[in-house]
């Protein structure tokens, strides 16, 4: 069955790519590289043994997504392209809207213009903004607190909207919480440019001696020890939702929503200690003032996502610290 894979080549499409072909779905990718390298590509070939089909442009462009319905028999999409810096989208919010809406769009067009009805949304628990109460549910209240935030909340609405208007959809919004973590392999993983804004990024370029120490944003929380709590999801069960989403979607399910995380929330110093375990040497950090916009905490109530696709979130934070070492100590 062949998937079409947007953002392929990034953090979260990569790892899913590779689970796609474990699972014998044959993905045929399209990324811009705005975000990503080629070399990913051969990494993935080696990893999977496999060619894999690439197509390099901008999911915004119509012209290119018909030739490849035309070439490929496309029959279900995960769309993960898009930007994803919510710092960045305060400062270009234009950029946000005309990237992440205008790319989903696109493909809906495109998608119906071809008749495929199947597909699968990167959303966000950021789509929850400042919750009432965690665990967060699916049923909490929306609404984001800034443009990459919005992006995905109106993404939310379209796809509503859409199915709405033609019940052929089948689509799953799936809402992801943090993700961290790389293949045990060591040869994907994620690698930001410049200095990272994800907590995790940046103890591991600690770990790495890239940066001098981490900077934890905050101490005066109301939480387990002071400081953020967030439910970090193992990248690699996080690429396995979307096959159990691609099933759902095979069983003609209609509209879905899912969070996909663990239901356990870690603080930033259990994270540090994690990764001080994984090193085996304790990495340096100091308290700073709390980060605009940051909430306490944030995790996932997963109950809905086993009980309807049969997913549960398997590794624990020290494999998310052990394989997020494993490909950051090899980086050059
Ligand atoms: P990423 O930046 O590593 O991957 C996105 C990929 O999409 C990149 O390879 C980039 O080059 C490509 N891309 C961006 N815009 C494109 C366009 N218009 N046309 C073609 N390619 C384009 O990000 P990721 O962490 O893998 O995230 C994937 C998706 O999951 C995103 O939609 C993101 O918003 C969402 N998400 C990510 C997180 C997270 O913390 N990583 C959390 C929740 C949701
Ligand atoms: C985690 C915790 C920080 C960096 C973001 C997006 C969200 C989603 C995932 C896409 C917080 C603390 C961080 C640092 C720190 N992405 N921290 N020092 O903010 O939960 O979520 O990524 O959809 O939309 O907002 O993740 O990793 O930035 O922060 O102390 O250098 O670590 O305050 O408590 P966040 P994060």
């Amino acid at each position: 069955m062949n998937v079409l894979v947007t953002g392929g080549l990034g953090y979260i499409g990569s790892h899913t790519v590779v689970e796609l072909i474990e699972n014998g779905y044959n993905p045929i990718i399209i990324d811009n590289l705005g975000n990503s390298n080629i070399t990913i590509l051969d990494r993935l070939e080696k990893l999977t043994s496999k060619n894999i089909k690439f197509y390099k442009g901008d999911v915004r462009d119509k012209e290119l997504l018909r030739k490849i319905f035309e070439s490929e028999k496309i029959d279900s999409i995960i769309h993960f392209a898009g930007l994803k810096a919510v710092g960045e989208s305060v400062e270009i919010p234009l950029n946000y809207y005309d990237n992440n809406i205008e790319s989903t769009i696109a493909l809906l067009e495109v998608m119906n213009e071809f008749k495929v009805f199947k597909f699968v949304f990167s959303s966000s628990a950021t789509v929850y903004g400042d919750p009432e109460k965690v665990p967060i549910d699916e049923n909490a209240k929306l609404g984001a607190t800034n443009p990459y935030g919005r992006t995905k909340l109106f993404i939310e609405y379209i796809l509503k909207d859409l199915y709405e208007s033609n019940k052929d959809y089948n689509i799953a919004i799936l809402r992801y919480f943090n993700p961290v973590g790389a293949h045990k392999s060591g040869l994907i993983g994620e690698m930001p440019n410049g200095i990272p804004n994800n907590l995790v990024p940046y103890v591991s370029q600690v770990a790495n001696g890239k940066r001098e120490y981490i900077r934890v944003f905050g101490s005066d929380y109301n939480t387990i020890d002071g400081t953020g709590v967030r439910d970090y999801i193992h990248v690699v069960d996080l690429a396995k939702g979307h096959i159990l989403a691609l099933k759902k979607l095979e069983e003609k399910c209609g509209l879905v929503i899912y969070n996909l995380g663990t239901g356990k929330g870690y603080s930033v110093l259990q994270v540090i200690k994690a990764f001080s375990k994984a090193v085996g040497k304790d990495l340096p950090y100091k308290f700073v003032e709390r980060r605009k916009g940051d909430i306490a905490e944030c995790y996932s109530d997963p109950t809905k996502a086993f009980r309807e696709l049969g997913f549960k979130a398997e590794k624990t934070i020290d494999d998310m610290a052990k394989d997020q070492w494993n490909f950051e100590k090899n980086i050059k």
